[in-house]
């Protein structure tokens, strides 16, 4: 029996939903050839940065301006230019390789929070031949002042200026953080926003109580980090006029059916790549394929959002009752 896995995402046509999401396997053309031979339906890019920019155009000074509200030793703890893998101009280079590359769209990712010159650079993107455009927010709010509608507000205005210069499609990268993520993913689909990535994964630092020093830490996902994502995912998937992507803690196949199952319109994978290599991919997509063989899916389409809060038979189970209910069924053995 043939499957159809084909799927349309920000109005690219892709073979199935499966893609490396942003990351540094990227950054190598050999490694995106075996990311397309693995199967890649479409390649993210690494983001390029709004520090990263505003340091190449104005120097490091710049810095400072964009970020008035942090300390001098908050500045200094940014990489120096010469530590970002790509430089601006690099990066655009980067994007007309992959695209002579390989066949499959490739998605390029700009990350910032600040209302900005940087946000210019979509449109050198678009021109080196991005089909799309992740655009990252990845916000940490520290400022009493600042309200959750502010910082929604200056998101709408990022979104805005950059749509205004491009004509691809933009998906808005998003942390779980925000008030109210229904009302503000539909204000981000008003605003035009062609799809959401949920969830950017936020790297937590540790406190070393031997210096008394905050540590930076990467630690790769395992599948624990799926549950969150799965959950607002079977909540948001109904918005209108929105394609999702699922970002974070996607490892097997099994894990790849549930984000399908739970209304993801594309699934997206890098720490299982990081971990196993560009041909884990393809591991993934068989065993997708093998389970809706074995379940009698003819079709993603038929998959997609089946479990969805709007879909599945016991909706309570993503609501404050599933919370109630394990809190209060818990028995101390
Ligand atoms: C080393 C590394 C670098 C990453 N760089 C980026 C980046 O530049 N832009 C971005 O949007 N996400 C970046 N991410 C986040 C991933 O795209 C992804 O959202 C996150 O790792 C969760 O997916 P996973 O559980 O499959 O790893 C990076 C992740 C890792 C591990």
């Amino acid at each position: 029996m043939s499957i159809e896995l084909a799927t349309n995402y920000l109005g690219l046509q892709l073979k199935h939903p499966f893609i490396p999401g942003a990351s540094p396997l990227v950054d190598n053309l050999d490694t995106v050839k075996q990311l397309e031979d693995a199967g890649a339906a479409a390649i993210v890019m690494r983001s390029l940065f709004e520090e990263q920019i505003e340091m190449d155009w104005r120097g490091v000074d710049s810095l400072m301006l964009s970020h008035e509200e942090s300390s001098a030793e908050a500045i200094s703890y940014f990489p120096r230019a010469e530590e970002f893998a790509l430089t601006p101009d690099r990066y655009l280079e980067h994007i007309a390789s992959i695209r002579a590359a390989v066949d499959v769209p490739v998605i390029a990712s700009l990350n910032g929070v600040t209302p900005g010159g940087w946000v210019s650079l979509a449109e050198s993107m678009q021109q080196a031949g991005a089909d799309a455009l992740e655009l990252n927010i990845y916000q940490l709010p520290a400022d009493t002042e600042v309200s959750g509608s502010e910082i929604e507000d200056t998101v709408v205005r990022i979104l805005d200026t950059m749509l205004g210069r491009i004509t691809i499609p933009v998906a808005v990268k998003l942390s779980p953080f925000y008030s109210s993520l229904p009302n503000f993913a539909k204000r981000l689909a008003a605003s035009g926003a062609s799809g959401l990535v949920l969830f950017n994964r936020f790297y937590q630092p540790d406190i070393n109580i031997e210096d008394l020093e905050v540590s930076p830490l990467l630690h790769l996902s395992d599948s624990s980090e799926l549950l969150v994502r799965l959950r607002w995912m079977a909540i948001l998937e109904s918005i209108p006029n929105l394609d999702f992507s699922l970002s974070g803690g996607v490892h097997t196949g099994s894990d790849a059916v549930k984000a399908l199952m739970s209304g993801s319109t594309t699934v997206q994978m890098v720490s299982c790549l990081l971990k196993n290599g560009p041909a884990h991919l393809k591991k993934i997509i068989t065993e997708v394929r093998e389970w809706m063989t074995e379940h009698e899916y003819n079709s993603v389409e038929e998959l997609r959002g089946c479990m969805s809060y709007r879909k599945c038979p016991d909706p309570g189970g993503y609501e404050r009752a599933n919370y109630l209910r394990v809190l209060q069924t818990w028995r101390v053995s």
